[in-house]
């Protein structure tokens, strides 16, 4: 393992040709279309200082940098760091090369990916899963990212000599976390052997509160500041505000439950199409005093999927409150080059690398998919509290997982109506669909894409319930894709969420 103190150099002279980007937005090209968005900006004097741009493809990210001149940071996607095998996964390797090649493009500074994935052990899903907490996962984690960089700094080459920084964002829990290492030293232990920078989500963190089950023992404020006091502050280069709300999958079931029971906390998830709730602000507030945030860069609101008017207002007012609170959050007087403070020094097993280790993460992994998707119990270590908490798993198991394999990012009804017409008068029921999602491990050949994934998983389904439905099926899919390619190619199209 790498010395951390030659790590932590190693960041400090990443970080430090960065310049301040200040007060942004984090963006999708697509949901809400980016240009239009910029033109109501433009319309309204709403000015963001930089743009986040989401993923999406060459051409589309060439037309966004040929329009506007502000500095567009990268928020990656597919790129599924939290995986065991990716030194020998020539997809990894491609996904990298592919991303250094949109850095070069966009001259971003920063590429920031989530700690997750939506592919575990050949099962797909819909939206991020957080990883496993445990050590060997942040080794895994932290010798990608050692890799991953390692291909920035060879191929996206920054017009200063440097090259762009790859930043690590803190996940949103959905209902559930699963592990053996708390969220804080989990990132701390990553950070000690990866120079990577780190983005602090206020709605992840809030979510952090919510469903490891903190909320029943501390007030909010406690939380985070006991989180504040663990997690590596000092590394945080980005922060991302945006919205909480109830998934759609269980409206009416929150509201019976809250009407039931009115002092329990909403049960909001990641949500970036709704207004952002005052109680992150409080948040964002007592973070942006705790003084250690020495490298910050930037703050944005992620506002993929909003409507343009809710961002021009959340902006004006974000720009408003925190113009002069962002640059008084950055403490000045710390010597370049120092090491920061370790107010909790990373306890290190040095273990190792070795077949058998990325054999057993791969194992748990696996477990854990059985688990998320109601083929196994949470039982066993990576299931105890207090690291664990599965309190609300079932929301996700019974309601969030199947919504999401029906109907969101793709709902299969309005993708094949023909298909499921002929499915109905069969009494062939969709819910079917879930259980043989999950039957088999389907490893993904090509770049990742959940509506990909979808459309291809269905045709097999439809294709062994009721093969005579085989010939519709692969027609509608057909038209599917061709109408799916067009409409990627063209910043003016939607086609996915950062979700
Ligand atoms: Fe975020």
């Amino acid at each position: 393992m790498t010395l951390s103190r030659d790590v932590c150099h190693d960041f400090q002279d990443r970080v430090a040709r960065i310049p301040i980007h200040g007060l942004g937005l984090s963006v999708d090209v697509y949901s809400p279309d980016l240009l239009s968005l910029l033109a109501d900006l433009t319309r309204r004097q709403v000015l963001p200082m930089y743009l986040e741009v989401f993923h999406a493809t060459s051409s589309a990210l060439a037309v966004v940098r040929d329009q506007t001149d502000v500095p567009l940071p990268y928020h990656g996607e597919g790129l599924w760091v939290t995986q065991p095998g990716a030194e020998s996964d020539p997809l990894f390797q491609g996904e990298a090369r592919v991303l250094a090649s949109h850095l070069a493009l966009l001259r971003s500074a920063w590429s920031n990916h989530e700690c997750a994935t939506k592919h575990i052990a050949g099962y797909s899903f819909g939206t991020y899963l957080p990883p496993l907490y445990t050590v060997s996962s942040a080794d895994v984690v932290a010798k990608n990212i050692n890799m991953v960089q390692a291909i920035f700094d060879q191929r996206a080459a920054l017009p200063d000599g440097g090259s762009p920084l790859f930043l690590l964002e803190m996940p949103p829990l959905t209902f559930f976390v699963a592990g053996t290492l708390s969220i804080p030293a989990y990132f701390r232990r990553v950070t000690d052997q990866a120079a990577c920078g780190l983005v602090l989500d206020i709605g992840h963190l809030w979510t952090v509160y919510r469903y490891s089950g903190a909320w029943r023992a501390q007030s909010l404020a406690q939380f985070v500041d006991e989180f504040l006091r663990e997690f590596p502050v000092e590394r945080v280069v980005e922060i991302h505000v945006a919205g909480l709300a109830v998934h759609e999958s269980l409206v009416s079931e929150a509201d019976v439950m809250n009407s039931e029971a009115p002092n329990l906390l909403p049960r909001w998830t990641d949500a970036h199409a709704v207004p952002i709730p005052p109680v992150l602000f409080e948040m964002l507030d007592q973070i942006l005093r705790c003084g250690r945030l020495e490298h910050l860069r930037g703050m944005a609101l992620e506002v993929d999927t909003k409507t343009s008017d809710l961002i021009a207002d959340e902006l004006a007012w974000f720009l408003e409150r925190y113009r002069k609170v962002f640059h008084q959050a950055i403490p000045r007087g710390l010597v370049a080059g120092a090491p920061s403070p370790s107010p909790v020094p990373a306890q290190f097993i040095t273990e190792p690398d070795s077949v058998s280790k990325s054999e057993a993460l791969a194992e748990a992994y696996d477990q854990y998919a059985q688990v998320v998707s109601s083929r196994a119990e949470p039982v066993g270590p990576n299931w105890k509290a207090p690291m664990a908490c599965a309190e609300e798993l079932d929301w996700y198991r019974a309601k969030y997982l199947p919504y999401e394999i029906l109907h969101w990012g793709g709902d299969i009804e309005a993708m094949f109506p023909e298909t499921c017409q002929e499915l109905a008068g069969k009494q062939i029921a969709l819910d079917g669909f879930v259980s043989y999602w999950f039957r088999l491990p389907h490893p993904v050949t090509r770049s990742y894409d959940f509506f990909d994934v979808k459309i291809d998983r269905f045709v097999e389904f439809v294709s062994e319930q009721a093969s005579d439905l085989k010939a519709l099926v692969q027609r509608e899919a057909t038209e599917l894709r061709l109408a799916y390619q067009a409409a990627s190619e063209g910043p003016r199209q939607s086609t996915g969420t950062p979700l």
